[in-house]
């Protein structure tokens, strides 16, 4: 069968910055606090909709593979933050994006939905049901920020990454995906206010409950075992991996991981300090500033591993094709805004404490 492969690849970061510094000024933490925690400085706050970052990374994949959005035939958004609920954020992007001919889904595996998303891609390539897809991370977890629980509001951060998926050559392309669900663990990371069991309770808009070291502890052993597990059945060794490119929720889960593979810390890309935890965004923003970094050289064997709520986790190995520059670009961004980071925040604050009947 067909192997899937990266052809295109893109990101949108929104352009209003909030600092840990800023997160000072609102909540009772501090710089050492987080940095030592979580690795993460700044993070990126939107003042769009999910669907517009998505929107923007979409078009810079597309350009760099050399496409028009009319040559899209399937587009997949992994996102637990969509705009609505019905209709998804992919038929929002189709849209603003004009990827016509393309049938279009949202796919919510929490943080490990863009490894979900490519799994479904590859099927897809595999069985001749697709021949090119556009997969999209893209989260809005600004959203989600509530500046009185300390615990997770340093955490999260918006943004869009994404990716064309084409029929792979010969040797290159997905060779091994390992996925993993624990339902049983739902209630470690989970967020309320947003669906059936939760229809007209407005005081409980969008709370966000996280068990941090449960939810460590777990993803620490399972991103490991299933990285592990994908090498393996791509008939590779942990020697041979070129970079892993791990989802970017806390340096520490970064370099636990990387311990438990062997690998240096060379071979791990780790860019959280500038963005947060992106959710389902992280694994196709880091893809893209690796290439744009040049890390990536033509045949490298790439680790991707995430896991998140539900509790998920996925691994997929791939091998990249000969090709790790753009055959176009695109000029899309993002529409300016003069709000700060901590503007947006603070506006998003007052909406939920009205909501609740606070304000
Ligand atoms: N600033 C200062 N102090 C804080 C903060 C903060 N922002 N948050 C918590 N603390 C305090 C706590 O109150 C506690 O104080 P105490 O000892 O006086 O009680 C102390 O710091 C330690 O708190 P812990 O929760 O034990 O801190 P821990 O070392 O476990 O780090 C963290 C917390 C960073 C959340 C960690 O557990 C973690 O990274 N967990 C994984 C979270 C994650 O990656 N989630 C991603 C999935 S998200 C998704 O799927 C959408």
């Amino acid at each position: 069968m067909r192997r899937a492969t990266i052809t295109g690849w893109g990101k949108c970061t929104p352009p209003a910055v909030l600092t840990n510094e800023d997160l000072e000024a609102v909540m009772d933490t501090n710089d050492e606090w987080i940095t030592t925690r979580t690795g993460i400085k700044e993070r990126r706050i939107t003042h769009t909709e999910t669907s517009d970052m998505a929107t923007v990374a979409g078009r810079h994949a597309i350009a760099t593979a050399g496409l028009e959005p009319e040559d899209i035939d399937l587009l997949i958004l992994a996102t637990c933050t969509p705009d609505r609920i019905i209709p998804s954020a992919a038929s929002l992007v189709q849209a603003k994006l004009g990827v016509t001919n393309a049938a279009c889904l949202d796919v919510n595996a929490a943080c490990s939905g863009f490894v979900y998303g490519l799994s479904l891609a590859n099927g897809m390539i595999a069985t001749g049901a697709a021949r090119r897809v556009l997969l999209i991370g893209a989260e809005k977890l600004s959203t989600l920020l509530d500046i009185e629980d300390r615990s997770t509001a340093v955490l999260f951060g918006d943004g869009a990454g994404a990716v064309v998926l084409e029929p792979a050559g010969d040797g290159d392309g997905v060779l091994a995906l390992n996925l993993g669900t624990d339902g049983g663990l739902a209630g470690i990371l989970t967020v309320t206010g947003f669906g059936t069991e939760e229809i007209g309770n407005v005081a409980e808009q969008f709370s966000l409950y996280m068990d941090g070291q449960e939810v460590f502890r777990n993803a620490v052993t399972q991103m490991g075992e299933a990285a592990t597990r994908a090498v393996a059945e791509a008939g590779l060794s942990l020697e041979d991996v070129d970079i892993l490119i791990p989802h970017q929720a806390n340096t520490r889960i970064i370099d636990a991981t990387a311990r438990r593979m062997k690998l240096p810390p060379e071979k791990v890309f780790v860019n959280i300090t500038g963005y947060g935890n992106t959710s389902a965004a992280s694994i196709p923003i880091a893809l893209t500033e690796a290439l744009e970094s040049e890390l990536i050289r033509p045949g490298a064997v790439i680790v991707f591993v995430a896991f998140g709520g539900g509790l998920t986790w996925g691994a997929a190995c791939l091998r990249f094709g000969d090709r790790v520059t753009p055959l176009g670009t695109s000029d899309a961004r993002l529409p300016a805004t003069s709000f700060t980071g901590l503007d947006l925040l603070l506006q998003r604050q007052d909406e939920r404490r009205r909501r609740r009947g606070l304000a």
